[in-house]
C-alpha cells in the first residue's frame, strides 16, 4: 500500500549549485549526484541545458548528463534524472549528448539490475505512533500522483526534461528574455520533439506566490491559466513554484483551491518552495493536506536563482523529510545518509549547512 507514499524531486545538484558564485568542480557536482543516488530519492535533477552566459555555473551540464548515461550510477533502484531547458537551443544541446549515448546505453548494461520493487525497499523508520499523524491518502490517482512511464523495461537512467516559465511578465523577462506568452511558444517545439522521443517533461511556473519585480500578490488564476496551456500542451507535470518565498499557508491553500477549480488535478501538480521567509515547511504541510504527493527540495538547503535578487535555498530535503515522516508519510528516504550528505556538499561549497534536521540528525 503505496497511498501515503510523498514523491520528493532533489534539485540540489541544479536549483541548489546553479546560484552559487565559486566555481564548483565537475567531480564535486558528479560526486553530489552520486551521493544523493544512495540515500533512497529516486528523482534527481542533475543540471540544466541553459545559456552559459546567464548562468555559468551549469555551463558543463552536458558533462554530467554524459556521466550519468555512461556509468548509469548504481543505486539500491532505478533513478530518474531532470535536466531543465528554457529553448530549443537548450534541448538540442540536451539531445547531442543523449542521442549520441543511445547505443552505448543499449549495450552498456547487457543484464538488467535487480532492483526490489517499491513494496520491499527497505523500510526506513517513517511510521508514527503519533495519534494526530496524517490520514492515509484516498486510493486513486491523487494518492500516489500520476502514473508515471517507468524505466523497468530498460537499463539505462530514465531521463526527463523540465521547461520553466513564470507568472509575472517581469520575471519571465529576467529570467529568458521573453514574454510569458513567448515563453510558451519556445515550448512547443520542445513539447512536440519530447513526445516523439517518449520523454517526459515537467513544467515550472516561477514566482507563483510572489515576484521580486511584481510584488507578494501574484493572481492565482494566472498561475491556473498557466498550468491548465502546459498540460494541454503535454507536460506530464507541473511545478509550482514558490521562488522567492513569499508564499504562506493562507496564500498556498488558496493558490490550491483556485488549480483545482480550473480543473487541474493534484496528481499533476508537484510543489516547489524556497524558505527565504522560513515558511516553506508549513506551506509544504498545507500541500500535503491539500492532497499533493510531489514535493521539490534541495539537500543542505542549497539553492536560489540567480534572477530572484534575495531568494534564498530551496526547503531543505532533509528538513521535509523529517516533517513528512513525523506525518506517517513514507518517501523511502533514509534521513541519516541524506543529512551526511547535505554536511558533505555544505562543507565542500564553504556555505552553512541550511538543514535544521539534517544537522540536529548528526548531532543524535
Ligand atoms: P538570449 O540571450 O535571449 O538568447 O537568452 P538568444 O536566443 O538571443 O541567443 C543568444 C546566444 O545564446 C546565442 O549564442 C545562442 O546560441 C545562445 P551566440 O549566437 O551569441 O553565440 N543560447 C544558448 N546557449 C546554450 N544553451 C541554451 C541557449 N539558448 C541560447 N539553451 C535564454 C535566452 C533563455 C537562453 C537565457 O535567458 C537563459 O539561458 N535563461 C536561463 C536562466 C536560468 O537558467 N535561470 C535559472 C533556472 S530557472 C529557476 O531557477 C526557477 C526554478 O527553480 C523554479 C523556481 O524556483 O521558481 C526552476
Ligand atoms: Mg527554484
Amino acid at each position: 500500500n503505496r497511498a501515503d507514499y510523498v514523491r520528493i524531486v532533489e534539485v540540489g545538484p541544479r536549483d541548489g549549485l546553479q546560484n552559487e558564485r565559486q566555481s564548483i568542480p565537475m567531480a564535486t557536482k558528479i560526486e553530489l549526484v552520486e551521493r544523493l543516488t544512495q540515500t533512497g530519492l529516486k528523482t534527481i535533477e542533475a543540471g540544466s541545458f541553459v545559456s552559459p552566459k546567464w548562468v555559468p555555473q551549469m555551463a558543463n551540464s552536458s558533462q554530467i548528463l554524459e556521466h550519468i548515461l555512461q556509468t548509469n550510477p548504481r543505486s539500491p533502484h532505478p533513478i530518474t534524472y531532470q535536466f531543465l531547458l528554457p529553448n530549443v537551443k537548450g534541448l538540442d544541446n540536451f539531445l547531442s549528448i543523449w542521442q549520441s549515448q543511445a547505443s552505448t546505453r543499449l549495450n552498456a548494461y547487457p543484464t538488467p539490475p535487480q532492483f526490489p520493487d517499491n513494496d520491499q525497499w527497505p523500510a526506513f523508520n517513517t511510521s508514527s505512533q503519533d495519534p494526530n499523524a496524517m490520514p492515509a491518502a484516498p486510493s486513486g490517482a491523487d494518492a500516489i500522483g500520476k502514473e508515471r512511464r517507468s524505466s523497468s523495461s530498460s537499463t539505462a537512467p530514465e531521463i526527463e526534461l523540465s521547461i520553466f516559465t513564470a507568472a509575472t511578465e517581469t520575471f519571465t523577462q529576467k529570467n529568458t528574455n521573453c514574454s510569458i506568452a513567448e515563453s510558451l511558444k519556445r515550448f512547443e517545439p520542445i513539447m512536440t520533439r519530447a513526445k516523439e522521443l517518449d520523454l517526459n517533461v515537467r513544467a515550472y511556473i516561477s514566482v507563483a506566490l510572489g515576484c521580486p519585480y511584481e510584488g507578494p500578490n501574484v493572481d492565482p488564476h494566472k498561475v491556473a491559466n498557466l498550468a491548465v496551456s502546459l498540460l494541454e500542451m503535454g507536460a506530464d507535470e507541473i511545478s509550482v513554484a514558490d521562488t522567492t518565498g513569499m508564499g504562506t499557508a493562507p496564500k498556498t491553500a488558496e493558490l490550491l483551491k483556485t488549480l483545482g477549480a480550473a480543473g487541474v488535478e493534484k496528481s499533476d501538480l508537484a510543489l516547489h518552495f524556497h524558505d527565504t521567509y522560513g515558511q516553506a515547511l508549513v506551506n509544504s504541510v498545507v500541500a500535503l493536506e491539500h492532497g499533493i504527493r510531489t514535493f521539490d527540495a534541495a539537500v543542505g538547503g542549497l539553492g536560489g536563482c540567480p534572477f530572484s535578487p534575495g531568494a534564498t535555498g530551496n526547503v531543505a530535503t532533509e528538513d521535509l523529510v523529517h516533517c513528512f515522516h513525523s506525518l506517517g508519510a513514507k518517501t523511502g528516504v533514509n534521513i541519516e545518509k541524506l543529512s551526511e550528505v547535505g554536511e558533505w556538499i555544505s562543507k565542500e561549497l564553504g556555505r552553512v549547512n541550511e538543514s535544521r534536521a539534517g544537522k540536529a540528525t548528526l548531532a543524535q
